[in-house]
């Protein structure tokens, strides 16, 4: 098993693909990616790989203990997958809601797990147009959450930030705030009405914290590749905040 490298070019390079080729993944790929697929398992999810014959291509499956899953965590370890699928050329798209007795039924293990999220693997028929992503202003701040960071003020980490920036969400919203201040970036998520779990019934994960998650994957892999020193601790603030602003965590800079 490889690990992720060159990642912000991954990040750059992924996007939510929708249409594949009939082309089928060399058996080596797909041994390649249930290698590295496995070293994200923890007691709380596991990932398999199978054939969809009504969608005619292969889908990432993830089961996942519907009264231990951890959201956060999911998506930080369901996005260093889609990065590992971009590394091998594999396009993929994050797919929340989606038929759970078909996926069950094509699922080759027995599980008490229900599934909690697929991602469709395989080569592109096009590449779609960028989705447009939120400014730097709307979702960065500076000390307070009415001044917008600029992109030049902390040149260290404005690869990090961009990389929070572009990254995927469900529905595109795009809820990632961050505060930097003390020398700390804090991250919230700015929660949509009656948009938890997307009110879907058979969606069992937080798909806003999944969002979090991906975005403190990003940021997490960005920082490291860049040797920036920092860790993940949890200081929710006791300035005034928004609201609609949920406190999620804290990277404090070394
Ligand atoms: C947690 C999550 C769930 C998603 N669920 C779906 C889905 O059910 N169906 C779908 O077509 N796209 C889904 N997406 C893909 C988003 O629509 C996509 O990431 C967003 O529009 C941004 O486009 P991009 O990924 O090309 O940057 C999901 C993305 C995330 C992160």
């Amino acid at each position: 098993m490889k690990a992720l490298q060159k990642v912000e070019s991954l990040i750059k390079k992924r996007f939510s693909c929708r249409n594949f080729l009939p082309t089928q993944i060399p058996e080596s790929v797909k041994l390649e990616l249930q290698d590295y697929m496995k070293s994200e398992e923890t007691h709380d999810c596991f990932f398999t790989i199978s054939y969809s014959p009504r969608y005619n291509h292969d889908y990432i499956i993830a089961h996942v203990n519907p009264s231990t899953i951890d959201s956060l965590s999911f998506g930080i370890r369901f996005e260093r997958i889609i990065l590992y699928c971009t590394q091998l050329n594999l396009s993929t798209c994050w797919t929340g809601v989606f038929p759970q007795h078909h996926f069950q039924s094509i699922s080759d293990v027995t599980t008490e797990y229900p599934i909690g999220m697929v991602s469709p693997i395989g080569y592109p028929t096009r590449i779609p147009t960028p989705k447009h992503k939120k400014s730097w202003e709307e979702i960065f701040f500076y000390n307070t959450p009415s001044t917008p960071l600029q992109p030049t003020v902390i040149p260290a980490y404005t690869e990090p930030l961009e990389m929070v920036r572009i990254a995927p969400s469900g529905i595109n919203l795009q809820p990632w705030r961050v505060l930097f201040r003390d020398q700390s970036f804090h991250f919230f998520v700015e929660r949509k009405k009656g948009i938890i779990g997307m009110g879907f019934k058979t969606l069992l994960l937080d798909l806003q914290l999944i969002d979090m998650g991906i975005a403190v994957c990003h940021f997490e892999l960005s920082a490291k590749a860049r040797n920036l020193q920092g860790r993940w601790v949890q200081d929710p603030p006791s300035w005034s905040i928004p609201k609609e602003w949920n406190y999620v965590r804290t990277w404090q800079c070394e």
